[in-house]
């Protein structure tokens, strides 16, 4: 195989991190070319283990920056881009919309402009090129809580592998499902989603969408939901769980994503979309108890003990009830499945957070970003 170079976009932020660990560990013939602005989402305490490799390179960029962006990939000859940097968390979508707008909406144009001009420019033009953007299920909007006739939810259906999981309705996200986005976070990932599909049939960029539910699991920023009440419940602080705990996601450990991503990225058909989910479905007070039972048992405390500390807080504004993603084309088109149980990624998750203690102090103290600028320049 010839020596590619791939520029992976937000590679120090919680997904991003496990996407270039993976491809710097199975690929060691590409170079891996993470491009990460280093807002307060990203870390380079995320890929300490991987941060000499040979085929690891970190450039500090801002994907806004279409001159900059276009001169790392004609520097580095780019022929591969799989783009993760977004602001990701819908409540600070909620306080500050433009930063997302800005990030996500322009900072994806800024990279489809420059991988246009750049590939176009080249000789072989877009042959063996790859634009891959990773998306949200929230652009789907939200799905009700149906279920069958004299059935209460959740109830069991059929997978396409045949196993059969609990869900909390009868639809679920298709890749045909249109596109309703309520939050400005998910607005402005739907936005992106359609230039990236616009530049493939207008320029004919060869171009991947997938879009996919929660992740969890190690590096998660402890602004979201499993991370913080883990911490919380460690420290036995309050757990707000917004409005009445009833809203459902779909979640997936995040190393199972990174392997979707893989696969899609080498045998993905260009111009196409694909859902990615774990077909695993809960309610929020769901899993809340069930943080609270992970963690006190790991610490030697009382399974339950701290069930006191849920706090039931005014819901998230435009809050959608539930997400649902149906993973057939990918399952049945290119044999992927998530490999690991709920139950056991959610004991390895506790156990990473209870062991990594000094992590979460650092980037809850803010600690981690003190040098970044003294290091690579303020951009
Ligand atoms: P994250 O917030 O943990 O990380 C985002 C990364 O992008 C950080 O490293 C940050 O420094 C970088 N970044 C932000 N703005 C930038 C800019 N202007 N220029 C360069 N880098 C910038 O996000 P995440 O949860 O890892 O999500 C990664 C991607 O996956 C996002 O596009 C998100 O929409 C999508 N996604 C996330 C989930 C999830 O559950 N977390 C699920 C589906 C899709
Ligand atoms: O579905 C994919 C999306 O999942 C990604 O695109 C986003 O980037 C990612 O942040 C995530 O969005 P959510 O809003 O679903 O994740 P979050 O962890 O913020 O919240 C999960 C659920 O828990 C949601 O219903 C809101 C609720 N919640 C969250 C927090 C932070 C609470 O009840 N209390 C909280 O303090």
């Amino acid at each position: 195989m010839s020596k590619r170079t791939i520029m992976i976009t937000g590679g120090s932020g919680f997904i991003g991190s496990h996407v270039v660990r993976l491809f710097v560990k199975k690929y060691p013939e590409y170079r891996i070319l993470n491009v990460d602005k280093l807002t307060y989402a990203g870390n380079l305490a995320n890929l300490k283990d991987i941060g000499n490799s040979p085929n690891y390179m970190f450039v500090r960029a801002d994907i806004c920056d279409y001159e900059r962006i276009k001169g790392i990939m004609e520097g580095n000859c780019v022929d591969g881009i799989i783009h993760l940097a977004a602001e990701s968390h819908v409540d600070r979508s909620i306080l500050d919309p433009f930063t997302f707008a800005r990030t996500n909406v322009m900072g994806t144009l800024s990279l489809l402009q420059s991988a246009k001009e750049v590939w176009g420019s080249r000789p072989e033009g877009f042959e063996g090129k790859m634009f891959y953007h990773i998306s949200t299920d929230e652009v789907y909007g939200a799905l009700a809580m149906t279920r069958p006739e004299g059935v209460e939810p959740p109830f069991r259906t059929k997978a396409s592998s045949g196993t059969h999981h609990l869900a909390y309705g009868e639809d679920f996200f298709r890749e045909s499902t249109r596109y309703s986005p309520h939050s400005p976070y998910s607005a402005s990932k739907a936005s992106s989603d359609h230039f990236v599909r616009s530049f493939h049939d207008t320029y004919g960029l060869p171009a991947i969408v997938t879009n996919c539910s929660n992740n969890y699991g190690p590096y998660q920023f402890p602004e979201k939901l499993i991370p913080l009440f883990i911490n919380n419940i460690r420290h036995r602080k309050p757990l707000p769980v917004y409005g009445k705990g009833e809203n459902v996601r779909d979640w997936l450990y995040v190393e199972d994503h990174a392997k979707a991503i893989d696969l899609i990225f080498h045998n993905g058909r260009p111009g196409d979309t694909y859902n990615i989910g774990g077909f695993n479905e809960w309610k929020n007070i769901d899993i809340v108890r069930t943080l609270i039972r992970t963690v006190d048992r790991q610490l030697g405390r009382r399974e339950g003990e701290d069930d006191g500390l849920i706090t039931y807080v005014k819901d998230r504004a435009g809050h959608d009830l539930r997400y649902a993603i149906d993973s057939t084309k990918l399952q049945k088109e290119l044999g992927w499945e998530p490999a690991l149980q709920f139950e056991e990624g959610i004991d390895r998750t506790v156990r990473w957070y209870l062991e990594n203690q000094e992590w979460l102090d650092s980037v809850t103290s803010g600690d981690y970003m003190k040098y970044y600028d003294e290091m690579y320049g303020n951009r």
